[in-house]
């Protein structure tokens, strides 16, 4: 019943590739997530609303976006390995507002990313993440991706060590031979 339910609330937020004018929401979104301070590294989104307009129109990169009401409520991006060595690899970060959390919308926009990284010639999507951050690791799980090994002590939140938690997901599924 509650499956069903947020599922009807999901109908109104759309998910699409971000577009420049998309980017004083972005940097709101990314910031109101950051000042939960548990979740993301950084404390501060760092590029000004101009940089990241260019950003957006990287090639290399996807920028995802979920929206509702014109305003953003969660940025997916993904940043392609920029040399010959790396290209074949993708890092993903994710962030949804508080308030749009467990609805599925997590979810939807890595299966896109997916699709994306199908389409680009991106065989393996890295991400990073806390190892306190069950709820993000237990959705990436369902969404397929698997740990590949973790950087202890790599953080110190709130007086305390957090491992770094290295996860992959392999688009191209003959790479886990
Ligand atoms: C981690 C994050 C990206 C996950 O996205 P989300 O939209 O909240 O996740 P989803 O709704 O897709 O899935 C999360 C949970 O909701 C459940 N769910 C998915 N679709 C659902 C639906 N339609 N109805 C009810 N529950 C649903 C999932 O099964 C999962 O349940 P679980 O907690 O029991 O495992 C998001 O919570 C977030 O941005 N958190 C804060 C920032 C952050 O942690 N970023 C990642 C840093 S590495």
């Amino acid at each position: 019943m509650l499956w069903k339910k947020a599922q009807e609330e999901t109908h109104d937020y759309i998910i699409r590739k971000a577009d420049p004018s998309d980017a004083a929401g972005i940097i709101s979104c990314m910031q109101s997530v950051m000042d939960e301070r548990i979740y993301l590294v950084g404390e501060y989104y760092l590029l000004s609303e101009r940089a990241e307009q260019e950003r957006i129109k990287s090639l290399d990169d996807l920028t995802l976006v979920c929206v509702i009401d014109r305003k953003v409520v969660g940025v997916l991006t993904v940043q392609r390995g920029i040399y010959r060595k790396n290209r074949h690899t993708g890092m993903l970060g994710i962030a949804i507002m508080a308030g749009h959390r467990h609805k599925g919308l997590g979810t939807r926009m890595i299966k896109e990313a997916i699709l994306w990284c199908e389409d680009q010639g991106i065989k393996k999507l890295n991400l990073e993440v806390f190892s306190t951050n069950v709820n993000a690791i237990k959705t990436y799980e369902k969404v397929g991706f698997e740990v590949e090994g973790k950087r202890r002590k790599q953080f110190l939140i709130d007086g305390q060590y957090v491992d770094d938690v290295l996860m992959t997901y392999y688009v191209d599924k003959s790479l886990k031979e």
